[in-house]
């Protein structure tokens, strides 16, 4: 009784800092940033300064946007227990607001980092567990409220990625921990990324996986093609664990297409050819399978989290074996970590024959800059404006009254600019 007496009103502050902290747009930084406030010269004093606020900054405009959800989507377990992961961690992040920057203070908000990151380890899991039970049907959502959650997961996942990625870099940096890589890591930036190591590296645990559902796996063939410097492999400045999560989803993906296509009975199964070339701004990577393909009416609807062709993996703690496929998680989360530092991911297919994934990355450190959610005007109402109604006609018999066409004509005259809701 007590103790929740305590809690209750150490929570009390909670909401009038989360309204002060939202009113901040989150300062996105560049690759090429994190490196230098990791190199030598680090200066712990001023990463302490500076994720004191800008961690509470990205985690109130988190909170405030999750709160625009329909009531009926923040009931769910899921989305509550997911909330307050993100409460506790905002108020565990309050106690360094005004501390003295000293060494002792710094060490207990390293510590804190640490902590913070493993709670909010499962977080995609238990979101993912929730998308799972709107897609079998129990808490009955309309397309309006099926598009505010894509906006939303894609928002949330980001910030997520994001705030991931400025905890590794102090923790590692700062802390006593290593990430078990080599030491020319910057936390867990590989200022000499090898793309095509990585790219087997992923390929090989995807196999691994392919081999334990199906018994078989395609191979793989990797080409490389430096427009820049033609005598050397291809390098760069990049976060490795982003590209091999990228990698993973699109083998699995890959594999999963090829073995279904071509039958685990057949003698011998098409190659996935990989295509990683570097240029004037991008390095790309090109995977391609022949696993049959994907209709066009359908790759729309790809990266749509609630979207996939695969039985429902099990219950979490029910299997050893990680799901090959199932989520629907796989290529919108992907796309997120390509774009986090500016990057995109596309997908395009020839339905019959196979699909090609293309990763696209910023080849210099300096144009890799986070991209960030803002919770702001625009952002809220994205919430609440009905689903946008269609101003092409549709196949089939769509009749609509008129006055509805009207509106959403007039709607896109009227607005002078597309409302920019992702920092950059
Ligand atoms: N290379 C591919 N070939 C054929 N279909 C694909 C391919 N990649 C993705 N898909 C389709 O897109 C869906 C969504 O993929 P993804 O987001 O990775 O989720 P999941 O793999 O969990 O289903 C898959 O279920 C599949 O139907
Ligand atoms: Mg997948």
């Amino acid at each position: 009784m007590k103790l929740t007496l305590l809690l209750l009103n150490s929570l009390k502050g909670l909401p009038a800092r989360m309204d002060h902290y939202s009113r901040f747009s989150p300062s996105p930084l560049s690759i090429k940033q994190f490196l230098e406030f990791g190199m030598k010269s680090a200066n712990e004093k001023k990463s302490f300064e500076f994720l004191r606020q800008e961690l509470p900054i990205r985690i109130c405009n988190m909170m405030k946007e999750m709160n625009l959800l329909p009531e009926k989507l923040l009931k769910m377990p899921s989305v509550k227990l997911v909330n307050s992961w993100y409460l506790q961690t905002l108020q565990d992040l309050l106690e360094f607001e005004d501390s003295v920057n000293d060494s002792p203070t710094r060490e207990r908000f390293t510590e804190s980092l640490t902590t913070i990151r493993n709670r909010h380890a499962n977080v995609v899991e238990t979101i993912a567990q929730g998308v799972l039970e709107m897609r079998e049907g129990k808490w009955n959502v309309d397309p309006h409220e099926e598009c505010n959650i894509q906006y939303f997961l894609d928002r949330f996942l980001m910030s997520r990625i994001s705030i991931r990625m400025l905890i590794n870099q102090h923790t590692l940096v700062f802390g006593s921990e290593t990430n078990g890589h080599s030491s020319r890591h910057i936390g867990s930036i590989d200022p000499n990324c090898d793309v095509v190591s990585v790219t087997q590296d992923a390929y090989d645990s995807a196999r691994y996986l392919c081999d334990q559902y199906y018994l078989a796996s395609p191979e793989l063939e990797i080409f490389t093609k430096n427009g820049s410097d033609p005598t050397s492999g291809i390098h760069m400045v990049y976060v490795p664990s982003h590209l091999y999560h990228i990698l993973f989803e699109i083998f699995k993906n890959s594999m999963r297409a090829v073995m279904e296509h071509h039958g685990v009975a057949a003698e011998e199964f098409p190659k996935i050819k990989v295509m990683v070339t570097k240029g004037k701004e991008d390095v790309t990577i090109k995977v391609s399978d022949e696993g049959g393909g994907i209709p066009r009416s359908v790759t729309d609807e790809m990266f749509n989290y609630m979207y996939t062709t695969a039985p429902s993996p099990p219950k979490p703690g029910t299997t050893t074996i990680p799901p090959l496929a199932g989520y629907g998680f796989g290529l919108p989360i992907g796309r997120l970590y390509a774009k986090y530092f500016q990057g995109d991911l596309q997908v395009s297919s020839m339905d019959g024959y196979g699909t090609d994934a293309v990763i696209y990355l910023k080849k210099l450190s300096s144009e890799a800059n986070e991209l960030l959610p803002v919770f702001n005007s625009s952002a809220s109402r994205h919430y609440k404006t009905p689903a946008i109604t269609h101003d092409w006609s549709r196949a089939g018999n769509h009749v609509r009254p008129y006055h509805s066409i009207y509106r959403s004509m007039s709607r896109c005259y009227k607005t002078t600019s597309i409302p920019v809701t992702l920092a950059n």
